[in-house]
């Protein structure tokens, strides 16, 4: 049950990406109100009729849509998820020029519409966009933040429980980084209940190697592309991570979660936004400073913001 009262949850975009998490959030109950905005006004009335028309399966939560951008106002939490999306073969990196155009003319009206709202971040490049938005509303970095790696977490931990024989739920690992190709797991403080993962004995099967969780890094990290290839888009599951976000922030439920704000001064990193593990809430997220990362974790930590910044300076250029 949501903390705040009659809270609303604004999704933007009526694609699939947007479609998904609307039904995510209406099935789960996240917020009594659930508003879907896209500028495709045929599509975004036909998305929200498809919804509502299964109103006496989803509970209490109402859904609303309309290509007027009125119809987001007063929101507590704006997902947004339009823009184009990644094709077969492509980065997300290389949607930026795209996004960014779109990003700056939405985004102003966005906030001017809901003020007080948090705002997460799902289109694509999400950690480059999180910096760019952050900069152009001057809102506080923990009210503008990305789904980032949390979406690659659940295909983390999904993977392991698998593999562990466990639950889902059990496998405390973190994907973080850009989420990206450059992405990469905290390895180092990663336990199946409180079992170092190396340590980990199988009922049936082998420990973990490294060699084993190299492979399934890359798998993880690459695990979108192959979606793509198959059905043109990825949408299910980063519908359920952008709602699962949104509860924890409805709800000040302060769970820890790897979302992406724009840092300052985290392990020398500054003014770039990157998935470390945050504490979200209903004022939004905030990097937790003490989480351990190995030597070779902030080697790669640094070399995401790299590969962020290098965007970013790309994009302003
Ligand atoms: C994915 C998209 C959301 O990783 O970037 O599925």
């Amino acid at each position: 049950m949501a903390v705040i009262e009659n809270a609303k949850i604004t999704v933007v975009g009526a694609g699939a990406v947007g479609a998904a998490t609307a039904y995510a959030s209406l099935i789960r109950g996240a917020a009594r109100h659930v508003a879907l905005y896209d500028i495709n006004a045929a599509k975004v009335e036909a998305e929200v009729l498809d919804l509502a028309h299964g109103s006496l399966f989803t509970g209490t939560s109402d859904i609303t849509g309309s290509a007027d951008v009125a119809v987001t106002e007063g929101s507590h939490v704006v997902i947004v998820t339009a823009g184009a999306a990644q094709q077969p073969g492509q980065t997300r990196l290389q949607l930026v020029g795209t996004n960014a155009r779109i990003f700056s003319k939405m985004i102003p009206e966005l906030v001017e519409a809901s003020p007080k709202a948090v705002f997460v971040i799902v289109s694509n490049p999400c950690d480059v966009l999180t910096v760019l938005a952050q900069e152009q509303t001057g809102l506080p970095p923990e009210r503008l933040f990305a789904s980032g790696t949390v979406l690659d977490t659940s295909r983390l931990r999904w993977r392991l429980a698998e593999r562990a024989g466990v639950a889902a739920s059990s496998v405390h690992a973190n994907i973080a980084g850009e989420h990206g190709d450059s992405q990469f797991p905290m390895w180092s403080t990663a336990t199946i209940g409180s079992v170092p993962l190396l340590d980990w004995q199988p009922e049936h099967g082998e420990k973990f190697t490294i060699e084993e969780l190299d492979t399934l890094a890359y798998e993880v990290a690459h695990a979108a592309y192959k979606v793509i290839e198959g059905k043109g888009a990825t949408n299910y599951a980063i519908g359920l991570s952008a709602t699962r976000i949104a509860e924890a922030v409805l709800r000040d439920e302060h769970a820890v979660m790897p979302v992406s704000t724009v840092l300052h001064d985290y392990h020398g990193l500054s003014d770039v936004a990157l998935s470390v593990p945050h504490i979200v809430g209903a004022r939004g997220a905030t990097p937790i400073l003490e989480a351990p990362f190995s030597d070779k974790e902030l080697e790669l930590l640094h070399a995401s913001a790299d590969a962020i910044k290098t965007t970013l300076a790309g994009v302003r250029a």
